[in-house]
């Protein structure tokens, strides 16, 4: 689950000394560091600012500007203009301009890995490997524009010639998260600038700076003005109302929870917009009593612990086989306990804080509940010893599915362990979720890793890996994780329209 805006009170725009930001953040290109609206190719202020904080002590990084509705109008307008030229751009052009764009976030990744950090919590080595894996989208795309393909259909009748191009969707409305602020963005943009369409977007309130750091380096790498337009605010619904209504736009792209998927579905629905829905995930991890221990227990720390938890894809539901409970969780404890936890800029960590005090709360709150209907907490549990958004990570056993930790997204470093004693009974268990994004099986019997893979309900499949995120592999889910494939050469699929042209009278 992702709670969308971070309503951030404060001390005034004018109070906060702006020219010492970059200083603070060591940034080496301190012009990256943007408080405006990018619309139309112009970086635009807004009446109001509102604060992004850091999650580790509640200190103000940066007051950005909170783009209103009449800013989101804007940006459709630029987005409109923008596409008569940009759909016509060849795609041999449209890829060297994102190419550029992936040397210069390469050249730049230390600079938009502090900026990830400090905004949004994760160590700073964490950071760096989303900035490079945001970069993947940017390289993989430039390459896919050039093989936008179509068909020629054999025709049943002669003289005729049967077509099928691909067309660009048009402006395209892009809504993402604060786990993954760069490396979403670009997941997004990359393949709809590759298919020739352009784009509004909205980063998180949490976590703006860096997605604005990632649209000043598409400027200077060429992108036109008007081909990206991103609007920071924390009227997060007042802007996608706007976008949702405006007929111009012709299809969403969002990242986020469930609930706000289906209302932008539903405001969507008057304008019959593309949909593209990457929504919650509610991942079982599944250790069969034949699986290696040490590649499940690495396979675990992976599919759990990245960015403390906070992921879609984040392993949920852990399943154990009878014979290899006991000795598997020894492992897990020890594990779990060594992870080191503290601010992300403050030497190497394995987990940051959560990205806000309310997180840490719901974190207390599930912990609570699994422990009053029979859970035990073999570590961690409790809010860590720095306060705030940090909690401990955490292992709970005895857990069953009547407690929230079980038919929720914990979002968090909760690692909750029950038991089966057969392959169906993982398997029902496993798909008992209105879920379907992810599942990891560790085994080492392919026969039945192959049988497993195919019955669980979900997008995606790990098989003896925890790790299974990458450009190159289609990212998705099934039932109320949404639809869509991000990445791949199926994700440029998803941002273009089939025009089948008739071609006749050629005898
Ligand atoms: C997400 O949590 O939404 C994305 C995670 C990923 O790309 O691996």
């Amino acid at each position: 689950m992702i709670t969308e805006i971070a309503v951030v009170d404060g001390p005034l725009f004018e109070e906060i000394a702006v020219s010492a930001w970059p200083q603070a953040l060591s940034l080496s290109r301190p012009d990256l560091l943007r408080a405006q609206a990018l619309v139309g190719g112009e970086w635009r202020s807004a009446a109001e600012q509102f604060l992004v904080l850091d999650p580790a002590d509640g200190s103000t990084i940066a007051a950005v500007a909170d783009c209103d509705a009449a800013m989101a109008l804007a940006a459709v307008e630029a987005a409109s203009a923008a596409f008569v030229a940009w759909r016509e751009t060849t795609a041999a052009a449209r890829a060297a301009i994102l190419r550029r764009w992936f040397d210069l976030v390469r050249a730049n990744a230390e600079d938009l890995a502090r900026l990830v950090s400090r905004e949004q919590g994760k160590p700073l080595a964490e950071a760096r490997g989303e900035v490079a894996y945001g970069a993947g989208y940017l390289e993989w795309f430039a390459e896919e524009a050039r093989r936008a393909y179509g068909d020629l259909i054999p025709s049943p009748v002669r003289g005729r010639e049967l077509k099928v191009v691909k067309e660009p969707v048009g402006v395209t409305a892009v809504i993402t998260p604060w786990n993954f602020p760069v490396a979403m963005i670009a997941r997004k943009i990359a393949p709809a600038l590759a298919a020739g369409c352009t784009v509004v977007a909205k980063p998180a309130a949490e976590t703006p700076l860096s997605a604005l750091a990632l649209c000043a380096l598409a400027q200077e790498a060429g992108v036109p003005p008007g081909v990206i337009n991103l609007v920071p605010t924390r009227r997060a619904a007042e802007i996608s109302q706007v976008w949702m209504d405006d007929s111009r736009v012709r299809k969403l792209s969002f990242t986020g929870s469930t609930a706000v998927g289906k209302t932008l579905a539903r405001q969507s629905a008057d304008t019959l917009k593309r949909l593209s829905l990457e929504l919650g995930g509610d991942a079982p991890l599944i250790v069969f009593d034949d699986a290696d221990l040490e590649v499940a227990l690495d396979g675990l720390m992976k599919a759990k612990f990245r960015n403390g938890g906070q992921a879609c894809v984040a392993a949920n539901r852990i399943y154990l086989q009878d014979a290899i409970y006991e000795p598997f969780v020894a492992r897990l404890v020890d594990a779990v306990a060594a992870l080191t936890v503290g601010p992300a800029g403050e030497g190497p960590r394995d987990i940051g804080p959560l990205i806000h005090d309310a997180a840490a709360n719901a974190m207390e709150r599930l912990v609570q509940d699994a422990l009053a209907k029979g859970a035990r907490v073999l570590t961690g549990g409790q809010r860590h010893p720095l306060g705030g958004a940090f909690f401990q990570p955490t292992v709970l056993t005895d857990v069953s599915p009547d407690m929230d930790l079980c038919h929720q997204e914990i979002f968090g470093p909760i690692v909750a362990l029950g038991r089966f004693s057969d392959e169906d009974q993982a398997v029902d268990l496993a798909n008992d979720t209105p879920f379907g994004l992810a599942a990891y099986i560790f085994s080492t019997d392919a026969r039945r890793t192959h049988r497993v893979a195919a019955r669980l309900d979900v997008g995606i499949v790990g098989i003896n890996e925890g790790a299974v995120s990458t450009e190159v592999a289609p990212f998705g889910g099934v039932k109320e994780s949404g639809y869509g494939r991000e990445g791949s050469r199926y994700g440029l699929a998803d941002y273009q329209n089939i025009k089948y042209v008739c071609v006749g009278g050629l005898d």
